[in-house]
């Protein structure tokens, strides 16, 4: 069962602001093929959050020097310097909602399944400490660790989450690793499940992260029910992504 909800109340001109922008960034983000890109830092954004501590999570603290420094985040000093002229024209908005939203926006243009945006997180100060991130040199148990121990989501996110790599693709200068996933790395679908089900491929890239989805008896089968049935993965993903960008936000 997923828990209640209550989101902060936003007044009708943040609202609008949030319309707009997500109309700039569907334009932006098509016209720049930067969907990848703004999908990690979305994800980046979130996924440091502990739900021990209620600290790290998706709360704007990307744009500072000092978490775009940490290891996992190499490259995406990129993106939050492609999208600062866009949030410059939305001064109201805070930095937590914008990130979020490029994200969601960022599945959508790519073909994949609408994800809810609700506004109103804050802005937080503080960068959480560095190393909360997946390492994708590890199994399963480092998984569930950062994913179920950390994020407090469920095997079957991990799972859906993770079909975001049918975008996008590693760079060597960034994470060492090098080559994309799927062959058309900018088309949102269940493509990653496919191609994981199907074997390493000249010219594709499988991370250990990744053959752990296909190892792990209980992560198995989620991979072989997207790969046969897209509309399963989308509504699977649109509710795992929904929750990773409102980790910290607006429980009660
Ligand atoms: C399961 C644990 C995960 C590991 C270990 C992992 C690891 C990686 C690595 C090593 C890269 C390459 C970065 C680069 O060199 O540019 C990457 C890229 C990417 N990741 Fe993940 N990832 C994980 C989960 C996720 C999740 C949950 C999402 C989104 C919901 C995601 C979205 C992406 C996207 C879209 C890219 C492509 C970025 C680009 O093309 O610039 N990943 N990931």
């Amino acid at each position: 069962m997923s828990k209640c909800k209550c989101y902060p109340e936003v007044c009708e001109e943040y609202q609008k602001a949030v319309e707009k922008c997500k109309r700039k960034l569907r334009g932006f983000i098509a016209e720049k093929n930067c969907a990848p890109l703004m999908v990690r830092t979305a994800w980046h954004s979130a996924g440091t959050f502990d739900v021990c501590t209620k600290t790290g999570g998706p709360f704007g603290t990307m744009k500072y020097p000092e978490e775009l420094a940490h290891g996992a985040n190499a490259g995406l000093d990129i993106a939050v310097r492609l999208l600062e002229p866009i949030k410059e024209q939305f001064l109201i908005l805070t930095y937590a909602d914008f990130y979020q939203l490029a994200g969601i926006v960022a599945v959508e243009v790519t073909g994949g399944p609408e994800i809810p945006f609700h506004p109103g997180r804050q802005d937080k100060t503080e960068p959480p400490v560095e190393g909360r991130l997946p390492d994708a040199t590890k199994g399963p148990d480092h998984l569930r660790q950062v994913f179920i121990k950390q994020m407090g989501l469920t095997d079957k996110d991990i799972v859906a989450l993770s079909g975001a790599h049918t975008l996008g693709r590693c760079h060597k200068e960034r994470s060492g690793f090098e080559g994309a996933w799927t062959s058309n790395p900018l088309i949102f679908d269940n493509s990653y499940f496919k191609e994981l089900l199907s074997g390493e491929k000249e010219g594709l890239l499988q991370l250990p992260s990744d053959k752990a989805l296909i190892e792990d008896p209980a992560f198995h089968p989620y991979v072989e029910k997207y790969a046969a049935d897209e509309d399963a993965f989308f509504a699977d993903y649109a509710e795992a992504h929904l929750k990773l960008s409102e980790l910290g936000f607006a429980d009660c």
